[in-house]
């Protein structure tokens, strides 16, 4: 629905029973009874409210991945949403903003097109609640955008789960399953890859430039994807979790991180009809080396020429930094156990970690002693640096995730600007989020 300048959305989160395995049943918590839910398009200029009832038997709380929210509106991770049915209510109150039933959130998306996505964010309960089903697409549009008149996006939301013999999801996955420590170090890991909630698809393509808005919505896993056999004009990036990046860069393969977007064209028409292209993910080998497959057809699509130039953007300088600051990712004991930390700290909603002035740049150094995609909400950045180099492979553009590596140090440089309030950064490892590896910052 639309009404002036803002655009209106209902969505339902409702638990449901689907057919994901071949003729077993599965329970899924779900937004308007799909997942991945339903795609919100949005377009610059234009406010969006999306009123969420919570028709499930737990507590929620939605987070616009990505989004430059009003603190109010962000998903602060203890403004529950509770049950519509009270009988259920669990969670005592913490302090949050808690509403019961419902709520509307307001996003008012002054912000460059970019592939967005929303999700659960509920304090301690992100990871069950994103692997029954609570994540889902948004897509931002701009002028910008539009004036490159690409391919329309596919967009393809990856993510491993595990099931039970009877098809319902196993969380934690079994544990000595496949590629699962005993004590999931490495977070919840699942044995059956999904592509927009399919087990392994199959897409047929004409032969012609497609646009994939690829999101890694796995707990914890990281992918390295690649085309088998490649495009001879390789995997064109387009765009990153922040939008477009101001040029395409080629790459043979991508690496992503949990909650990771990578914008890509794929050009079939060299592949000769008939030809099956497996997208594999290198980072493991058997089933869950393999993510989905396309079948080339015969149909010839309008050629597509990739712009040399995409987008304006504008880095902040180093030299603009008016602080630096470090934050380390890592296990540490918390009353006698270990825990996953920030410096010294597991989260606390009263805990502040840092006081930012809007309008500022800041360097963060960030040093994780495991894999930990840390992620800022609010605010984009880029990346300065990782260790004593410069920046990765896949680190150009803006961003909202970064992919630490084990004892990796990475500088980044952060825009602050948008709402004041109470903001979250955390693990995007969402096991590792859950324990407490996340902190806050109060921008003012
Ligand atoms: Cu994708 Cu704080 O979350
Ligand atoms: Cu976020
Ligand atoms: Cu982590």
């Amino acid at each position: 629905r639309s009404a002036g300048d803002t655009d209106h959305y209902e969505i339902v989160q409702t638990a449901v029973r689907a057919e994901i395995l071949p003729g077993l049943t599965t329970e899924l918590w779900t937004y308007n009874g799909s997942f991945p839910g339903p795609t919100i398009h949005s377009t610059r200029g234009r406010t969006v409210r999306i009123r969420h009832v919570n028709r499930l038997p737990v507590p929620t709380v939605v987070h616009l991945h990505g989004g430059r929210t009003p603190a109010a509106d962000d998903g602060y991770p203890i403004d529950f949403v509770h049950p519509l049915d009270m009988a259920q209510h669990v969670g005592h109150h913490m302090g949050g903003d808690v509403s019961h039933g419902e709520r509307t959130y307001t996003y008012p998306l002054d912000q460059r097109a970019a592939t967005l996505w929303y999700h659960d964010h509920r304090m301690d309960f992100t990871g069950p609640s994103v692997w029954r089903g609570l994540a889902g697409f948004h897509l931002h549009h701009d002028d910008e955008e539009a004036a490159l008149g690409l391919p329309a996006g596919v967009p393809l939301m990856i993510a491993d789960r595990s099931f039970d013999r009877d098809g319902s999801l196993l969380y934690p996955a079994r544990a000595g399953g496949h590629g699962v420590t005993g004590d999931y170090v490495a977070g919840v890991l699942g044995d059956v890859m999904l592509v927009n909630g399919v087990p392994w698809p199959t897409h047929p393509v004409g032969r012609g430039t497609y646009r994939f808005r690829l999101l890694n919505a796995a707990n914890a896993r990281r992918l390295s994807v690649r085309l088998d056999p490649p495009p001879p004009t390789g995997l064109v990036r387009i765009g990153t979790d922040g939008g477009l990046l101001a040029a395409p860069i080629r790459h043979d393969h991508l690496e992503l991180a949990p909650a990771q977007r990578f914008d890509i064209l794929v050009d079939f028409s060299a592949y000769a009809p008939g030809t099956v292209v497996t997208m594999v993910n290198d980072f493991d080998i058997g089933a869950m080396g393999q993510i989905m497959r396309f079948v080339v057809g015969d149909e010839r699509l309008a050629p597509f020429a990739v712009p040399d130039r995409l987008s304006t953007v504008t880095p902040p300088r180093a030299s603009d930094a008016v602080v630096t600051r470090r934050f380390d990712f890592r296990t540490g004991e918390i009353a006698g156990h270990d825990g996953w930390l920030v410096g010294q700290q597991p989260f606390h909603p009263d805990v502040i970690a840092a006081h930012v002035k809007l309008g500022t740049v800041e360097i963060w150094q960030l040093n994780a002693d495991f894999h930990h995609p840390v992620h800022l909400h609010l605010s984009p950045f880029q990346v300065l640096g990782r260790g004593s180099g410069g920046p990765g492979p896949y680190d150009a553009g803006w961003q909202d995730t970064i992919d630490l590596r084990p004892g990796e140090q990475a500088k980044i440089l952060v825009h602050f600007d948008g709402y004041p309030g109470k903001y979250v950064f955390h693990c995007h490892n969402l096991e590792h989020e859950d324990m407490a590896m996340m902190a806050n910052f109060v921008a003012t």
